[in-house]
Protein backbone atom coordinates (compact mmCIF):
# COMPACT_ATOMS: atom_id res chain seq x y z
CA UNK A 1 0.00 0.00 0.00
CA UNK A 2 1.00 3.59 -0.06
CA UNK A 3 1.99 5.72 2.76
CA UNK A 4 3.23 9.07 3.65
CA UNK A 5 5.89 8.06 5.92
CA UNK A 6 8.67 10.21 8.49
CA UNK A 7 11.71 8.41 8.43
CA UNK A 8 13.48 11.01 9.61
CA UNK A 9 12.50 13.78 12.03
CA UNK A 10 12.08 17.54 10.62
CA UNK A 11 10.26 19.74 8.43
CA UNK A 12 7.10 18.42 6.43
CA UNK A 13 9.87 18.80 3.46
CA UNK A 14 11.32 15.80 4.61
CA UNK A 15 7.96 13.27 4.46
CA UNK A 16 8.10 10.69 1.78
CA UNK A 17 5.23 8.87 0.15
CA UNK A 18 6.55 4.97 0.00
CA UNK A 19 4.93 1.70 -0.74
CA UNK A 20 5.13 -0.03 2.06
CA UNK A 21 3.71 -3.50 3.38
CA UNK A 22 -0.53 -4.05 4.20
CA UNK A 23 -1.00 -4.10 7.94
CA UNK A 24 -0.93 -7.45 9.21
CA UNK A 25 -4.91 -7.98 11.34
CA UNK A 26 -4.35 -9.00 15.01
CA UNK A 27 -6.45 -9.58 17.66
CA UNK A 28 -9.33 -6.92 18.57
CA UNK A 29 -8.36 -4.85 15.78
CA UNK A 30 -9.61 -4.21 12.63
CA UNK A 31 -8.25 -3.32 9.05
CA UNK A 32 -10.08 -0.15 7.05
CA UNK A 33 -9.32 1.05 3.79
CA UNK A 34 -8.97 4.78 4.26
CA UNK A 35 -10.84 7.24 2.58
CA UNK A 36 -10.25 10.37 4.01
CA UNK A 37 -7.41 11.36 6.74
CA UNK A 38 -7.01 14.52 8.59
CA UNK A 39 -4.03 16.56 10.23
CA UNK A 40 -4.12 18.15 13.68
CA UNK A 41 -1.30 20.15 15.44
CA UNK A 42 0.46 17.05 16.76
CA UNK A 43 1.60 15.86 13.69
CA UNK A 44 3.94 18.64 12.88
CA UNK A 45 5.06 18.17 16.36
CA UNK A 46 5.73 14.84 16.00
CA UNK A 47 7.19 14.88 12.65
CA UNK A 48 9.86 17.13 14.19
CA UNK A 49 10.70 15.00 17.44
CA UNK A 50 8.62 18.10 19.32
CA UNK A 51 5.38 15.62 20.80
CA UNK A 52 4.36 14.64 23.98
CA UNK A 53 4.23 11.21 22.39
CA UNK A 54 6.79 10.04 19.84
CA UNK A 55 6.41 6.98 17.94
CA UNK A 56 9.49 5.29 16.88
CA UNK A 57 10.95 6.07 13.31
CA UNK A 58 9.98 4.81 10.78
CA UNK A 59 6.02 6.68 11.65
CA UNK A 60 3.42 7.01 9.57
CA UNK A 61 1.51 10.76 10.51
CA UNK A 62 -2.09 10.93 10.53
CA UNK A 63 -4.11 10.90 13.88
CA UNK A 64 -7.55 10.13 12.69
CA UNK A 65 -9.13 8.49 9.64
CA UNK A 66 -12.36 7.44 7.97
CA UNK A 67 -12.96 4.36 5.35
CA UNK A 68 -14.53 1.35 5.00
CA UNK A 69 -13.31 -2.16 7.26
CA UNK A 70 -11.84 -4.93 4.63
CA UNK A 71 -10.86 -7.23 7.91
CA UNK A 72 -12.23 -8.15 11.78
CA UNK A 73 -9.41 -9.69 14.33
CA UNK A 74 -10.49 -12.29 16.84
CA UNK A 75 -12.62 -10.24 19.75
CA UNK A 76 -14.11 -7.85 17.34
CA UNK A 77 -17.71 -7.84 18.27
CA UNK A 78 -20.22 -5.21 16.75
CA UNK A 79 -18.30 -3.90 13.46
CA UNK A 80 -18.56 -6.09 9.80
CA UNK A 81 -17.01 -6.19 7.05
CA UNK A 82 -17.64 -3.10 4.48
CA UNK A 83 -18.85 -1.12 7.60
CA UNK A 84 -17.79 2.25 7.41
CA UNK A 85 -16.08 3.71 9.96
CA UNK A 86 -13.90 6.36 11.55
CA UNK A 87 -10.89 5.53 14.05
CA UNK A 88 -8.57 8.17 16.59
CA UNK A 89 -5.61 6.11 16.27
CA UNK A 90 -3.16 9.43 17.25
CA UNK A 91 -1.00 8.29 14.10
CA UNK A 92 -0.80 5.96 10.99
CA UNK A 93 -3.65 7.39 9.46
CA UNK A 94 -2.42 9.11 6.25
CA UNK A 95 -2.45 5.66 4.53
CA UNK A 96 -4.27 3.67 2.26
CA UNK A 97 -5.23 1.02 5.34
CA UNK A 98 -4.69 1.23 8.72
CA UNK A 99 -4.80 -1.52 11.79
CA UNK A 100 -6.98 0.29 14.52
CA UNK A 101 -7.78 -1.26 17.76
CA UNK A 102 -11.57 -1.83 18.19
CA UNK A 103 -11.94 0.89 21.01
CA UNK A 104 -10.30 3.56 18.47
CA UNK A 105 -13.26 2.49 15.97
CA UNK A 106 -16.89 3.97 15.51
CA UNK A 107 -19.30 3.29 13.24
CA UNK A 108 -20.05 6.96 10.64
CA UNK A 109 -23.74 8.22 11.37
CA UNK A 110 -26.11 7.67 7.72
CA UNK A 111 -25.84 11.17 7.38
CA UNK A 112 -21.70 11.70 7.41
CA UNK A 113 -19.78 11.40 4.42
CA UNK A 114 -15.65 9.79 5.00
CA UNK A 115 -14.29 13.73 4.91
CA UNK A 116 -16.34 15.09 7.69
CA UNK A 117 -15.86 12.04 9.69
CA UNK A 118 -12.72 12.08 9.75
CA UNK A 119 -12.37 15.95 10.51
CA UNK A 120 -14.83 15.15 13.99
CA UNK A 121 -12.40 12.89 16.34
CA UNK A 122 -9.68 14.85 17.41
CA UNK A 123 -11.09 18.47 17.31
CA UNK A 124 -14.68 18.12 18.33
CA UNK A 125 -13.89 15.37 20.88
CA UNK A 126 -11.20 17.75 22.62
CA UNK A 127 -13.74 20.57 22.43
CA UNK A 128 -16.85 19.20 23.79
CA UNK A 129 -15.04 17.48 26.76
CA UNK A 130 -12.52 21.10 27.18
CA UNK A 131 -16.00 22.70 27.60
CA UNK A 132 -18.33 20.29 29.17
CA UNK A 133 -16.33 17.98 31.55
CA UNK A 134 -14.13 20.50 32.27
CA UNK A 135 -14.95 24.10 31.85
CA UNK A 136 -18.82 22.93 32.64
CA UNK A 137 -19.69 26.22 30.43
CA UNK A 138 -23.28 27.18 30.88
CA UNK A 139 -25.63 29.08 28.76
CA UNK A 140 -25.31 32.83 29.01
CA UNK A 141 -21.51 32.48 29.32
CA UNK A 142 -19.05 34.19 27.66
CA UNK A 143 -16.59 32.24 25.93
CA UNK A 144 -13.25 33.50 25.06
CA UNK A 145 -11.45 30.87 21.97
CA UNK A 146 -7.76 31.83 21.35
CA UNK A 147 -6.52 30.70 17.78
CA UNK A 148 -9.83 30.43 16.75
CA UNK A 149 -10.28 29.74 12.98
CA UNK A 150 -7.64 27.11 13.75
CA UNK A 151 -8.95 23.32 13.99
CA UNK A 152 -9.49 22.86 17.57
CA UNK A 153 -10.47 26.68 17.36
CA UNK A 154 -13.36 26.70 14.88
CA UNK A 155 -14.82 23.41 16.65
CA UNK A 156 -15.11 25.29 19.99
CA UNK A 157 -16.73 28.78 18.10
CA UNK A 158 -19.21 26.51 17.07
CA UNK A 159 -19.42 23.95 20.14
CA UNK A 160 -19.78 26.99 22.46
CA UNK A 161 -22.81 28.73 20.25
CA UNK A 162 -24.48 25.32 20.57
CA UNK A 163 -24.20 25.36 23.87
CA UNK A 164 -25.38 28.76 24.18
CA UNK A 165 -22.59 31.11 24.74
CA UNK A 166 -21.43 34.27 23.71
CA UNK A 167 -18.18 33.64 22.00
CA UNK A 168 -15.85 36.00 21.02
CA UNK A 169 -13.35 34.61 18.88
CA UNK A 170 -9.24 35.76 18.81
CA UNK A 171 -7.03 35.06 15.64
CA UNK A 172 -3.80 36.56 13.36
CA UNK A 173 -6.07 37.86 10.65
CA UNK A 174 -8.89 39.52 9.65
CA UNK A 175 -9.46 36.98 7.17
CA UNK A 176 -9.95 34.37 10.00
CA UNK A 177 -11.70 36.37 12.35
CA UNK A 178 -14.15 36.62 9.35
CA UNK A 179 -14.29 32.67 9.33
CA UNK A 180 -14.67 32.58 13.36
CA UNK A 181 -17.85 35.02 12.52
CA UNK A 182 -19.75 33.07 9.49
CA UNK A 183 -19.07 30.05 12.23
CA UNK A 184 -21.42 31.89 14.84
CA UNK A 185 -18.95 33.58 16.54
CA UNK A 186 -20.66 37.28 17.87
CA UNK A 187 -17.63 38.74 17.94
CA UNK A 188 -13.90 38.60 17.04
CA UNK A 189 -10.62 40.79 17.21
CA UNK A 190 -7.46 40.39 15.70
CA UNK A 191 -4.53 39.77 18.04
CA UNK A 192 -0.14 40.39 16.85
CA UNK A 193 1.11 37.63 15.49
CA UNK A 194 4.47 36.29 17.41
CA UNK A 195 6.06 37.35 20.24
CA UNK A 196 4.03 39.83 22.27
CA UNK A 197 5.78 42.46 24.24
CA UNK A 198 4.39 44.18 27.07
CA UNK A 199 2.76 46.63 25.79
CA UNK A 200 1.32 44.08 23.15
CA UNK A 201 -0.18 41.81 26.00
CA UNK A 202 -1.59 44.61 28.05
CA UNK A 203 -3.51 46.02 25.07
CA UNK A 204 -4.41 42.51 24.53
CA UNK A 205 -5.97 41.92 28.25
CA UNK A 206 -8.02 45.68 27.87
CA UNK A 207 -9.31 44.55 24.56
CA UNK A 208 -10.88 41.34 26.33
CA UNK A 209 -12.06 43.50 28.93
CA UNK A 210 -13.47 45.87 26.73
CA UNK A 211 -15.48 43.32 24.65
CA UNK A 212 -17.04 41.66 28.13
CA UNK A 213 -17.99 45.20 29.31
CA UNK A 214 -14.72 45.13 32.46
CA UNK A 215 -16.06 41.56 33.38
CA UNK A 216 -13.74 39.33 31.50
CA UNK A 217 -14.65 36.25 29.93
CA UNK A 218 -16.14 33.12 31.92
CA UNK A 219 -13.92 30.44 30.16
CA UNK A 220 -11.02 31.32 28.41
CA UNK A 221 -9.90 28.47 25.39
CA UNK A 222 -6.42 28.40 24.79
CA UNK A 223 -4.59 26.08 22.17
CA UNK A 224 -1.95 28.93 21.66
CA UNK A 225 0.27 29.50 24.90
CA UNK A 226 3.25 31.71 24.57
CA UNK A 227 2.98 34.91 25.23
CA UNK A 228 -0.61 35.34 24.71
CA UNK A 229 -1.97 33.30 27.99
CA UNK A 230 -0.80 35.66 30.82
CA UNK A 231 -2.50 38.70 29.54
CA UNK A 232 -5.55 36.58 28.83
CA UNK A 233 -5.97 34.95 32.11
CA UNK A 234 -5.33 38.93 33.59
CA UNK A 235 -8.46 39.17 31.97
CA UNK A 236 -10.62 36.61 33.25
CA UNK A 237 -13.52 36.54 35.29
CA UNK A 238 -14.48 35.84 38.86
CA UNK A 239 -15.06 32.04 38.73
CA UNK A 240 -13.66 32.22 35.76
CA UNK A 241 -12.28 28.54 33.93
CA UNK A 242 -8.89 29.00 31.67
CA UNK A 243 -8.45 25.72 29.79
CA UNK A 244 -4.91 24.99 28.72
CA UNK A 245 -5.30 23.23 25.60
CA UNK A 246 -2.61 23.77 23.47
CA UNK A 247 0.87 25.50 22.94
CA UNK A 248 0.89 26.50 19.02
CA UNK A 249 3.05 29.47 19.72
CA UNK A 250 5.85 27.12 20.14
CA UNK A 251 6.87 23.94 22.68
CA UNK A 252 9.90 25.83 23.57
CA UNK A 253 7.35 28.79 24.74
CA UNK A 254 5.24 27.11 27.79
CA UNK A 255 3.77 29.93 29.59
CA UNK A 256 4.62 30.34 33.31
CA UNK A 257 1.72 31.71 35.08
CA UNK A 258 1.96 33.96 37.94
CA UNK A 259 -0.32 31.57 41.21
CA UNK A 260 -1.70 34.73 42.68
CA UNK A 261 -3.95 35.68 39.55
CA UNK A 262 -5.93 32.69 40.63
CA UNK A 263 -6.36 33.86 43.78
CA UNK A 264 -6.96 37.11 43.05
CA UNK A 265 -9.95 36.15 40.49
CA UNK A 266 -10.90 33.39 41.84
CA UNK A 267 -10.44 30.92 38.84
CA UNK A 268 -9.19 28.44 37.98
CA UNK A 269 -6.75 26.92 35.24
CA UNK A 270 -7.85 23.77 33.82
CA UNK A 271 -5.32 21.17 32.29
CA UNK A 272 -7.39 19.36 29.53
CA UNK A 273 -5.49 16.14 28.05
CA UNK A 274 -8.48 14.43 25.67
CA UNK A 275 -6.43 11.51 24.77
CA UNK A 276 -6.14 10.57 28.10
CA UNK A 277 -9.29 10.39 29.51
CA UNK A 278 -11.00 8.61 26.55
CA UNK A 279 -8.16 5.64 27.79
CA UNK A 280 -9.93 6.57 31.02
CA UNK A 281 -13.60 7.29 31.11
CA UNK A 282 -14.33 5.47 27.35
CA UNK A 283 -18.58 5.30 28.08
CA UNK A 284 -18.45 9.19 28.71
CA UNK A 285 -15.95 9.70 25.64
CA UNK A 286 -19.28 7.75 23.61
CA UNK A 287 -22.05 10.13 24.97
CA UNK A 288 -20.07 12.78 24.18
CA UNK A 289 -19.88 11.85 19.90
CA UNK A 290 -23.89 10.62 20.74
CA UNK A 291 -24.14 14.60 21.54
CA UNK A 292 -21.68 15.47 18.64
CA UNK A 293 -23.78 13.36 15.80
CA UNK A 294 -27.08 14.57 17.63
CA UNK A 295 -26.24 18.42 16.81
CA UNK A 296 -24.40 17.88 13.72
CA UNK A 297 -27.78 15.91 12.72
CA UNK A 298 -29.49 19.43 13.93
CA UNK A 299 -27.19 21.46 12.00
CA UNK A 300 -25.50 22.87 15.22
CA UNK A 301 -22.43 21.84 14.13
CA UNK A 302 -20.63 22.00 10.70
CA UNK A 303 -17.02 19.97 10.63
CA UNK A 304 -16.27 20.47 7.12
CA UNK A 305 -13.01 20.50 6.12
CA UNK A 306 -11.42 23.65 4.63
CA UNK A 307 -8.47 22.34 2.96
CA UNK A 308 -8.42 19.49 0.96
CA UNK A 309 -4.98 17.80 -0.07
CA UNK A 310 -4.41 13.90 -2.09
CA UNK A 311 -1.63 11.48 -0.83
CA UNK A 312 0.59 12.71 -2.79
CA UNK A 313 0.36 16.24 -1.60
CA UNK A 314 -0.15 15.24 2.08
CA UNK A 315 3.10 16.16 3.58
CA UNK A 316 1.30 20.18 1.94
CA UNK A 317 -1.27 20.01 4.49
CA UNK A 318 0.88 18.96 7.61
CA UNK A 319 2.85 22.18 6.38
CA UNK A 320 -0.56 24.05 6.00
CA UNK A 321 -0.55 23.83 9.54
CA UNK A 322 3.26 24.70 10.31
CA UNK A 323 2.71 28.08 8.33
CA UNK A 324 -0.08 29.03 10.16
CA UNK A 325 -2.41 28.97 7.43
CA UNK A 326 -5.05 25.88 8.24
CA UNK A 327 -8.39 27.76 8.93
CA UNK A 328 -10.84 25.45 10.16
CA UNK A 329 -9.87 21.54 9.34
CA UNK A 330 -7.28 19.78 6.73
CA UNK A 331 -7.90 16.76 5.20
CA UNK A 332 -6.64 14.32 2.66
CA UNK A 333 -8.60 12.46 0.22
CA UNK A 334 -7.20 9.19 -0.52
N1 LIG B 1 -5.30 19.06 24.89
C1 LIG B 1 -5.75 18.23 23.97
O1 LIG B 1 -6.33 17.19 24.29
C2 LIG B 1 -5.54 18.61 22.53
C3 LIG B 1 -6.23 17.94 21.50
C4 LIG B 1 -6.04 18.39 20.19
C5 LIG B 1 -5.17 19.45 19.91
N2 LIG B 1 -4.50 20.02 20.96
C6 LIG B 1 -3.56 21.14 20.73
O2 LIG B 1 -4.27 22.26 20.26
C7 LIG B 1 -3.37 23.08 19.52
C8 LIG B 1 -4.03 23.48 18.20
O3 LIG B 1 -4.23 22.32 17.40
P1 LIG B 1 -4.99 22.41 15.98
O4 LIG B 1 -4.94 21.06 15.40
O5 LIG B 1 -6.26 23.12 16.15
O6 LIG B 1 -3.97 23.34 15.16
P2 LIG B 1 -4.24 24.43 14.01
O7 LIG B 1 -5.43 24.06 13.22
O8 LIG B 1 -2.95 24.62 13.33
O9 LIG B 1 -4.60 25.75 14.85
C9 LIG B 1 -3.67 26.36 15.71
C10 LIG B 1 -3.90 27.85 15.74
O10 LIG B 1 -2.92 28.41 16.60
C11 LIG B 1 -2.57 29.69 16.17
N3 LIG B 1 -1.11 29.89 16.27
C12 LIG B 1 -0.50 30.80 17.04
N4 LIG B 1 0.82 30.74 16.90
C13 LIG B 1 1.07 29.77 16.00
C14 LIG B 1 2.27 29.26 15.43
N5 LIG B 1 3.47 29.74 15.78
N6 LIG B 1 2.17 28.27 14.52
C15 LIG B 1 0.96 27.75 14.18
N7 LIG B 1 -0.22 28.21 14.70
C16 LIG B 1 -0.15 29.21 15.60
C17 LIG B 1 -3.06 29.84 14.72
O11 LIG B 1 -4.07 30.84 14.72
P3 LIG B 1 -3.71 32.40 14.57
O12 LIG B 1 -2.83 32.53 13.37
O13 LIG B 1 -5.04 32.99 14.40
O14 LIG B 1 -3.03 32.76 15.86
C18 LIG B 1 -3.72 28.51 14.38
O15 LIG B 1 -4.93 28.67 13.72
C19 LIG B 1 -2.07 22.30 19.36
O16 LIG B 1 -1.13 22.75 20.30
C20 LIG B 1 -2.49 20.87 19.69
O17 LIG B 1 -1.43 20.10 20.19
C21 LIG B 1 -4.67 19.62 22.24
Amino acid sequence: MKALQCIELGGPEKLVVNEIADPIIADDHVIIEVKSASVNFPDVLMIQGLYQFQPPLPFIPGGESAGVITELGKGVEGFNIGDKVFAATGVGGICEKILAHKNNVRHIPDDMDFEIAAALSVTYGTSIYALKQRANLRAGETLLVLGASGGVGLATVQLGKAMGARVIAAASTQEKVDICIENGADEGFIYPSGNLDRDQQKELSNKIKELTGGMGPNVIYDPVGGTYAEPCLRSIAWDGRYLVIGFAAGADQIPKMPLNLTLLKGCQIVGVFWGAWTGMFPEENQKNFEELFEMYKNGKIDPSPSDKFTLDTAADAIAHLKDRKAKGKVVINL
